[in-house]
């Protein structure tokens, strides 16, 4: 039997989960509900099997619907993520989860008391490159992780709601906490409102970990080029994940620097450097929202907690609201502990 699914929000993203679950066999891609008729009547005509609904009361009234996934703008998805769960449908909610920590704590909740699964798409950590970044990372291969630099970086997408950190860091953050497996204990936030006039467009998030590890991710909607690239500098070697490279996504490069026990020049005795080969390793490479649409699904029907969990969008979500607290601090540091 398949999960019978209803989308709400078919603006720019909305689609892109419809099409995958209209391709899964396990799935009905059953409705689609917007307020917008404009972009229902687009969806009928990609979709003639979708029922178009205006209305969400619609869909939680319908007892045949299974699982809601909401596609909205960040500000709605508590309200719509809560109706569903109240509902007794499963939810998947787009990243990220929701806009304050409180509403995130309620639905992880919520979940819990219903036996329901609730699940975030955090992208990423359904992609071949970050799932390889893992394996080399857990194999030991960079040696200890020192630092990670992301960059996310192009012009636009503007959200009215969310700021450029809530947007697109969620993507960095949810990358850096599965592929290294540990959470950050600091953040550390400062940016600029240069174009919008009441969200900052460009911003700095540096991470502190427990081990003395550091994390920057330096997200912008103002820059001419698009660029999603995160560097990690190990002790052994270097890895670059460059999403937009179709070829070599994932360079690893038998760089790194030693301290020489003995030396005879001043440059030797500052450091001593290791330039090796390059590696580019072969990657499987299946559309990411697919596999994570796969992934709900099989949790929904088996109970098991999905990998990009409530509690990891409620984790998120603190760190979020920190680097909000940071920003308004002018980038003091705010602990997550
Ligand atoms: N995972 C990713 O890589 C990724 C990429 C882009 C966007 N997103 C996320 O997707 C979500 C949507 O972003 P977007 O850019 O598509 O937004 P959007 O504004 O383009 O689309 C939102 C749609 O939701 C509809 N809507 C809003 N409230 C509604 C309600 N109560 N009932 C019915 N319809 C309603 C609007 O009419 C609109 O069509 C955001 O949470 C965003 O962060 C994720």
């Amino acid at each position: 039997m398949s999960l019978k699914i209803a989308v709400v929000g078919a603006g720019y993203w909305g689609p892109n989960i419809i099409r995958n679950f209209n391709q899964i066999s396990a799935a009905e891609m059953a409705v689609c509900c917007d307020q917008d008729t404009d972009r229902l009547k687009h969806i009928k005509n990609l979709y003639p099997n979708i029922n178009p609904v205006t209305d969400f009361d619609e869909v939680l009234k319908d007892p045949t619907i299974d699982a809601v996934a909401v596609c909205t703008h960040v500000s709605s998805h508590y309200p719509l993520a809560k109706k569903a769960l109240e509902a007794g449908k499963h939810v998947l909610v787009e990243k990220p989860f929701t806009a304050k920590v409180s509403e995130a704590e309620e639905l992880v909740e919520l979940a819990a008391k219903k036996n329901l699964t609730v699940m975030i798409d955090h992208t990423f950590e359904y992609t071949a490159g970050v799932n390889k970044m893992k394996e080399i990372i857990k194999e030991g291969l960079l040696g200890d992780i020192l630092y990670i630099n992301c960059s996310r970086l192009n012009l636009g997408i503007f959200q009215r709601d969310v700021n450029v950190v809530w947007d697109l860091a969620p993507h960095d953050l949810s990358i850096i906490m599965y592929a290294l497996g540990m959470e950050p204990v600091t953040v550390r936030t400062v940016g600029m409102r240069l174009l919008h006039p009441t969200q900052e467009d460009v911003a700095f998030v540096t991470l502190g970990f427990e081990n003395g590890a550091h994390a920057v991710a330096h997200v912008s909607w103002v820059d001419p080029h698009k660029v999603r690239s995160v560097n990690v500098v190990g002790t052994k070697q270097m890895l670059v994940y460059d999403d937009l490279d179709a070829l070599a996504k994932i360079q690893i490069f038998d760089k790194c620097v030693d301290n020489p026990p003995h030396y005879d020049t001043f440059g030797e005795f500052l450091c001593s450097y290791h330039y090796g080969d390059i590696h580019i390793p072969r990657l499987k490479e299946a559309e990411p929202l697919n596999v994570m649409c796969r992934h709900f699904i099989e949790c929904v029907e088996s109970g098991k907690k999905p990998r990009s969990s409530g509690e990891s969008g409620l984790r998120m979500v603190k760190i979020l609201a920190a680097s909000d607290e940071s920003l308004r601090n002018g980038g003091k540091e705010i602990s997550l502990k």
